[in-house]
């Protein structure tokens, strides 16, 4: 059985908080095989940076995987193509740096971890369904061990995502909607999946954003300079789902929420 922990959108130094405080707890009651952590939100909520990069992969992640801010904070340029273990949807057109999909290895079993991006309500990139044909294949070569993060706006496209690929795959999570969806579920022919996994970062804001900004916005329709909110308290969402390392699918999916109002128990 391999078990992996994936935090969702980790939003700002809030979520980067969170993750310092609650991943170690987190490993010693799960104690996870895998860690990945979605980082595309990591830097002021949009992009990232090497110095959060390596924080990540110190605070104990094996993989980070990114999103439509992947390009946000230009200094990625400098260090993407070094970073092992950092991948971008692996849709963005020919020609982006970085690698869609990485190998990490377990004691000498390799694990895939794939990122895509969808379509829907997002900038117009390759087909991601075409692509996760293209990887799984690829990936199959070396193992049976395959970990998806669809990072997408609309739930249809997700869903689309988890069913096409319903047994190639062993876990399909969402990311990208900062709001944890409650449909995890175990598909019929073996994928774990998730809409969408939720965020880590400001609990009382506007999907991470200062309120005050976001709530001015609807009123007035300004353009405004969204922020990660600090006032408020701080959250951390993820999952946890545990897969058969003989077969490739999945045994569990289980998600986690820490907040005030769902507190962690070790
Ligand atoms: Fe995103």
């Amino acid at each position: 059985m391999i078990k992996f922990l994936f935090i969702g959108d980790v939003f700002g130094s809030p979520g980067r908080e969170m993750v310092k405080e609650y991943l170690p707890k987190l490993k010693e009651k799960h104690r996870p095989h895998v860690t990945i952590i979605n980082g595309e939100n990591a830097a002021s909520g949009k992009g990232i940076t090497e110095k959060i990069y390596k924080q990540f992969l110190e605070s104990g992640a094996q993989m980070i995987t990114m999103g439509n801010h992947t390009w946000d904070k230009k200094e990625i340029f400098d260090f993407i193509d070094d970073a092992k273990y950092m991948i971008r949807p692996a849709n963005f057109p020919e020609g982006n740096p970085g690698k869609g999909i990485a190998y990490i290895n377990l004691n000498g079993k390799e694990i895939a971890v794939i990122n895509l991006q969808g379509r829907t309500f997002l900038p117009p990139i390759d087909d991601p369904f075409r692509k996760a044909d293209e990887l799984i294949t690829e990936a199959k070569k070396r193992t049976n061990i395959i970990f998806l993060d669809f990072h997408a706006e609309a739930t249809s496209e997700k869903q689309a995502m988890g069913w096409y690929v319903d047994g190639r795959v062993s876990a399909v999570v969402g990311t990208h909607t900062h709001t944890q969806t409650a449909d995890e579920r175990i598909l019929p022919n073996g994928t774990a999946y998730i809409t969408d996994v939720g965020m880590t970062g400001p609990y009382d804001g506007i999907l991470g954003v200062d309120k005050e900004t976001v709530i001015n916005r609807f009123l007035t329709n300004l353009p405004a300079r969204f922020e990660p909110d600090k006032k408020g308290r701080a959250q951390l969402n993820g999952v946890i789902i545990t897969i058969d390392e003989k077969t490739g699918n999945a045994n569990s999916v289980e998600r986690i929420i820490i907040n005030e109002d769902h507190p962690f128990f070790s």
